[in-house]
């Protein structure tokens, strides 16, 4: 096959993933992560998650060219995520993509987190339209992006100006005791809950503010004291209400403000990665919203949209396939790497 054929390493938060790819197929997904030591802490510890990227990396790499099948000297390319993300956590993954391509006389490519998260959807729905609106939500950031091409221009149109969607998620799963990560948890809860059953604050949604901006901190604030008034008055939370609710809050604002940036830029496709992309609700609001745009919706299954090594192999082998320039071997991991 003449499709590139590209093993893709990232590390820039606490999943250490290593992905195997040929053009738009995926070939193997190997994820070790270390989010159960870190549940303890309520959050991610860099210097844990830094030591559990060293420990995983090489049987990582190895459980990948396993299930690929394929031998390592067939590769086209090594790519590797050169940040944003935990310095230290960028670093184990930036020295083993080095050492290994180096080793096998391949080039290397260091690719931005962002951009992967989005490339890798061309792993479920193929070739990504150009330009495709991209709405990245996960712990550790939210922004919307303008993509004219994956490999070379990708456009921040605005971001989170305190939490993001990911963290909001988490905090107040925190506050309802619900434990770490917090996303998938009150996605469950909401199920049972009703949306509408607390007013919640939405964030930067008055005529003057930022259109594609968001804020998820006083939403935060807004759900923790209404569960404190709760419990001094020693009444009972409902869960899957405050649950519902939050979620609809977030997802409001998300949806909202992506369909604008699609209006604004003329862009008829909707890209929607990151973790927070996993929760249900965000899903089914996209994809009512998106159909009565006439916007076509594109959001890859939640195992493609957490942190793994096949997104940044799927931004890896588009580089290779449009000869996009090789990384040098003195790369450096950028910790807060623009786009
Ligand atoms: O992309 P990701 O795996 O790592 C980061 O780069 O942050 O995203 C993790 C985030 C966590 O904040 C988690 O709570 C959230 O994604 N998340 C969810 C869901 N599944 C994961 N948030 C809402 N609903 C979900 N179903
Ligand atoms: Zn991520």
């Amino acid at each position: 096959a003449d499709e590139p054929l590209v093993l893709g390493i990232e590390t820039s938060c606490d999943e250490t993933g290593v992905g195997i790819v040929r053009g738009h197929t995926l070939l193997a997904d190997a994820v070790a992560s270390s989010v159960d030591t870190h549940a303890r802490f309520g959050g991610v510890v860099p210097e844990i998650a830094s030591r559990a990227h060293l420990e995983a990396m090489v049987p990582t790499i190895q459980r990948a060219l396993d299930q690929a099948g394929i031998a390592a000297s067939d590769l086209d390319g090594v790519a590797v995520t050169a940040g944003p993300g935990l310095a230290g956590a960028l670093l184990v993954g930036v020295s083993a993509a080095k050492a290994y391509a180096y080793a096998l006389g391949k080039p290397l490519y260091g690719v931005n987190h962002l951009a992967s998260h989005i490339c890798v959807d061309q792993l479920e729905h193929g070739a990504l339209p150009e330009p495709t609106m991209a709405l990245l939500v996960s712990g550790g950031h939210s922004s919307l992006l303008l993509a004219p091409d994956i490999t070379a221009d990708v456009r921040p149109l605005g971001s989170t100006i305190d939490d993001a969607a990911g963290e909001a998620f988490d905090k107040v799963a925190r506050v309802l005791n619900l434990g770490f990560p917090g996303g998938p948890v009150i996605d469950k809860y909401a199920k049972e809950g009703d949306p509408d059953a607390i007013a919640f604050p939405r964030g930067l949604t008055g005529p003057r503010d930022a259109p594609y901006d968001f804020s998820f901190s006083g939403l935060k604030t807004a759900v923790a004291r209404w569960i404190e008034a709760r419990r001094n008055a020693g009444e009972e939370v409902p869960v899957a209400d405050v649950s519902a609710s939050f979620q609809e809050a977030v997802t409001d604002v998300l949806t909202r403000k992506a369909l604008r940036a699609c209006r604004d830029e003329g862009v008829d496709h909707l890209m929607i990665g990151g973790g927070v992309a996993a929760n249900s609700r965000l899903r089914a609001m996209a994809e009512e919203r998106c159909a009565a745009a006439g916007i076509t919706l594109r959001v890859p299954r939640p195992k493609l949209c957490t942190d793994n090594g096949a997104m940044v192999a799927a931004l890896g082998a588009e580089m290779v396939a449009r000869n996009r320039p090789v990384s040098a071997w003195d790369l450096p991991a950028d910790s807060s790497l623009p786009v």
